[in-house]
């Protein structure tokens, strides 16, 4: 699959097959993330694997009781080290730097047949206490990996004219 065939079949899955992941699978999409760029190279990041049944059943009550972060074998969780540090057009590294190792990721696993859904509705003290992830440290995103047990059309977009502007801002 090309990237952009990835990107066009890449949907939020929701329901996922009772099936582990590969180890070899899941270190394709680990090392998706440690491949992306990041402000500076700095890599100031962390990026957890959690398989155990118990923690994802504690994960999925501190996200608002979702079934998909229970059902699938593995949740990621993406950390910044040092969630403070800003680049000099004074925005924040920490979530973009996050953001596009996630999506890295996220864009692997649809290649590898995997199903993702990134996850931002999660009380992020209750996810800390639950991990041992220290207080000065911050979890961006989160997302279940799993093989898909749904296929979900395409949700709608904005049309081209609404999104992009030439040259001058109108
Ligand atoms: C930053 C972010 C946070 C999101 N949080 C959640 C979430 O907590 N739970 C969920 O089910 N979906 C979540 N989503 C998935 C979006 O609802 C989904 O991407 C959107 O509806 C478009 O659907 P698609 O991903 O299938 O194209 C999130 C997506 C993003 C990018």
């Amino acid at each position: 699959m090309d990237v952009f065939t990835t990107i066009q079949n890449r949907r939020s899955i929701r329901a996922y097959k009772d099936k582990a992941i590969e180890e070899p699978v899941l270190n394709k999409v680990l090392e998706a993330a440690r491949l992306a760029p990041s402000a500076g190279n700095n890599q100031a990041w962390k990026f957890m694997v959690v398989k155990d049944p118990e923690t994802r059943k504690e994960l999925a009550v501190a996200s608002k009781g979702q079934k998909q972060v229970e059902q699938a074998p593995v949740i990621l969780v993406g950390i910044s080290m040092e969630p403070e540090g800003k680049m000099p057009n004074g925005q924040q590294r920490g979530p973009i730097d996050l953001s596009i190792a996630f999506s890295f990721m996220v864009l692997e696993a649809t290649e590898l047949g995997l199903g993702t859904c990134w996850l931002g509705a999660y009380d992020e003290g209750e996810v800390k206490n639950i991990l041992g992830i220290p207080a000065p440290l911050r979890v961006i995103a989160m997302t279940p990996l799993g093989y898909p047990a749904e296929h979900p059309p395409a949700k709608p977009r904005k049309s081209a004219d609404q999104i992009v502007i030439y040259e001058k801002y109108s």
